[in-house]
């Protein structure tokens, strides 16, 4: 009798294991099934292995080394690269806030607004973009330097005034020399070349990149369901690759988007607009290229309208804006740099 008892007792035991273990097994399979889902819309991780990803964002010509890394990183934060000595790359692309300045439209030299009423996108992983800036006219980020430090409502110095600055500066002659070579001529371009080197540097892999990666507890359930729907929605026809973002697409800025007003910019010459990485989507508010949006939710609901051409709805956008956080990654660890003292021939600030 006992002995019975004992049986049925052990085979109960036994169907509830495997039970658990199909039930597990079944969570396990429909998580790769999302993994695959995503990774075969192009969604792609930021590389894990360090050799794969300087295979992605390493130049041959122009290594990325400490030295560099180190003096560019002094650049990014250096005011007198602007003509009133008052504004740096950060002033704009702040570090401390997901690469951005947290303002509808960049504001640059004597308060000047960017005349075509652009938001600042984030310098956070701008490396992995295929082309910079809204209309995608330069192809890189050394390229892409050094327009904000001529640009008249953003820094607006001239080529001649930042080298001079730069030139005069003892410890920025060691340091260039330290970073190249002892005979290396400082120019305009290898300032930005070297400013460039540093924004490499600026990559922030997140839950989301462990998930690509097999770590199927590295979103919570909301962020998967999240991430299912951005998927069904097709959100990723565009906001794809290690980016979630990068490439020029159409966007109707003629028709369809709801503060089509505001601002002149109407995308390149095909009216194609640079798609914004989705990475810390929720540090970088306002939204779309005039900083027009403040609510994620909202954005998302717009893109839907836009792009998409449907509505979607409230329970949906906020899915999705759940999946959108689990994108905010960590952020390299950067000490605010001590900054080199001007010496007597330094040019002043310019107020005028
Ligand atoms: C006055 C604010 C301001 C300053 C200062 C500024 N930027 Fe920008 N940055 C912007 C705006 C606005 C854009 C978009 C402009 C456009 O598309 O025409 C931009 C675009 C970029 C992009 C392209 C990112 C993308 O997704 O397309 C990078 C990279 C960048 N800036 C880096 C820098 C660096 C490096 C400096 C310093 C040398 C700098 N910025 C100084 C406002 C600024
Ligand atoms: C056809 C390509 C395309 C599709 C599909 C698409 N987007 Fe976009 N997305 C863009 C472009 C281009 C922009 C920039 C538009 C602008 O500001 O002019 C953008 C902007 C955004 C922004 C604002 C980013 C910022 O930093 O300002 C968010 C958020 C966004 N998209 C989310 C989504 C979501 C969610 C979906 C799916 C519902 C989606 N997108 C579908 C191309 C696309």
């Amino acid at each position: 009798m006992t002995h019975s008892k004992n049986l049925i007792y052990k085979t109960l035991q036994l169907n509830i294991i495997l039970f658990l273990c199909i039930s597990i097994n079944i969570f396990a399979s429909s998580d790769i099934e999302l993994i695959n889902r995503a990774k075969k819309a192009d969604m792609m991780p930021i590389p894990q292995s360090k050799l794969e990803l300087l295979e992605i964002i390493d130049d041959k010509e122009n290594p990325i080394t400490n030295a560099k890394v180190e003096l560019g990183k002094k650049l990014f934060f250096e005011p007198r690269l602007s003509k009133s000595g008052l504004i740096s790359c950060n002033s704009c692309h702040h570090l401390g806030m997901g690469g951005v300045d947290g303002i509808s439209v960049a504001t640059g030299d004597k308060w000047s607004a960017n005349p075509l009423h652009l938001n600042s996108p984030t310098v956070y992983n701008a490396v992995f973009n295929f082309e910079q800036f809204w209309d995608g006219r330069s192809p890189h980020l050394a390229d892409q330097a050094q327009g904000p430090i001529q640009a008249p409502f953003e820094m607006a110095a001239s080529q001649e005034l930042v080298l001079q600055r730069i030139t005069s500066i003892p410890q920025y002659v060691n340091e260039f020399k330290k970073a190249y070579t002892a005979d290396i001529k400082i120019t305009f371009k290898l300032i930005a070349d070297t400013i460039a080197i540093f924004e490499k540097t600026l990559i922030t892999p997140s839950r989301f990149d462990k998930f690509l990666h097999g770590d199927t507890n590295a979103l919570n359930k909301d962020e998967k369901e999240g991430l299912s729907v951005f998927l069904d929605l097709g959100c990723a026809r565009c906001h794809k690759d290690i980016a979630l973002g990068g490439s020029m697409q159409p966007f109707d800025t003629g028709k369809r988007y709801k503060y089509r007003n505001l601002g002149a910019f109407a995308g390149n010459n095909n009216h194609l607009v640079k798609t914004p990485t989705l990475r810390n989507i929720e540090q970088t508010a306002p939204y779309f290229h005039n900083g027009a949006i403040w609510d994620l939710k909202e954005a998302v609901k717009e893109m839907g309208k836009i792009q998409l051409v449907l509505g979607i709805s409230n329970e949906d956008a906020k899915k999705v804006v759940t999946f959108l956080k689990s994108l905010t990654g960590e952020k390299p660890n950067i000490i605010y740099p001590q900054l080199p003292v001007s010496s007597k021939t330094t040019p002043r600030p310019l107020a005028d």
